[in-house]
């Protein structure tokens, strides 16, 4: 437990920059609170005490601004910057390395049963403000843009923004396709069209004579 604790706070040390040492992370952070009243919270409800799991997680939600589930399962040093403003549905997973900011909602949209929340793969960030809505998958490394919403699968390492959020690039590569388009030779279907009626009748023309030059023999 403590070595989770230790690795969650230098993760914490690695991502903000404003983070001095462990210890003020440790007193001072409300999503390293969040995640410590969590890991009860999930303990209670998975020996099926979903009342007292319930009421850890709301005096978290209280004291931090961040309401988790407690059904949700969290990776390894996840990280939320901030905080204020987030919302984990029940029954959300979460990989490793995650950084969420303040404002995120990972939730459903309400037309799922069971799994009605999203799968969060590793390394992923996702931006204040963005919504993450429905039981699909976010691919590891992907990065979400603040203020997104996101309706459907996103690919790993790929960068989406928006409302709703289209992915803009893949590994750094831009994915508008629009740019590749050739503008200047573009096919005229009509004078595609104008080719095959020219080309058949020539073909028709050589045939006549073939059959008038078959007649006067
Ligand atoms: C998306 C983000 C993570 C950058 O990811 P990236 O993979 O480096 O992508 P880029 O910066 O190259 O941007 C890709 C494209 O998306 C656009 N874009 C970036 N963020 C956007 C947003 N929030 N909404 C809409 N479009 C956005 C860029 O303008 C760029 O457009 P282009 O293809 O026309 O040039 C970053 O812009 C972001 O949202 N950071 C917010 C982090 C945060 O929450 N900070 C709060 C600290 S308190």
């Amino acid at each position: 437990m403590f070595k989770r604790l230790s690795e969650t706070l230098a993760a914490y040390q690695a991502r903000d920059p404003a983070a001095r040492s462990k210890l003020e992370i440790f007193l001072l952070y409300p999503g390293v609170h969040a995640i410590l009243f969590h890991r009860v919270s999930h303990w209670l409800y998975l020996h099926r005490l979903f009342f007292l799991a319930r009421l850890n997680s709301q005096i978290a939600r209280h004291i931090t601004g961040i309401e988790i589930h407690p059904g949700a399962r969290i990776g390894r040093r996840f990280v939320i910057d901030h905080g204020m403003g987030i919302v984990i549905g029940e029954t959300t997973e979460i990989g490793d390395d995650v950084l969420l900011y303040h404002g995120v909602t990972l939730g459903g949209t309400g037309k799922d049963q069971g799994k009605r929340h999203p799968t969060i793969g590793n390394g992923v960030m996702i931006a204040c403000g963005a919504k993450v809505l429905g039981p699909f998958k976010v691919g590891d490394g992907a990065r979400i843009a603040s203020n997104a919403v996101v309706l459907s699968e996103i690919p790993a390492e790929a960068t989406a923004v928006g409302v709703p959020a289209r992915v803009v690039r893949i590994a750094g590569e831009k994915m508008n396709y629009a740019a590749d388009v050739d503008q200047i030779h573009i096919t005229d279907p009509v004078q595609k069209e104008l080719q095959a009626i020219s080309s058949r009748l020539e073909w028709l023309e050589k045939l006549m004579d073939e059959q008038a030059k078959s007649e006067n023999l």
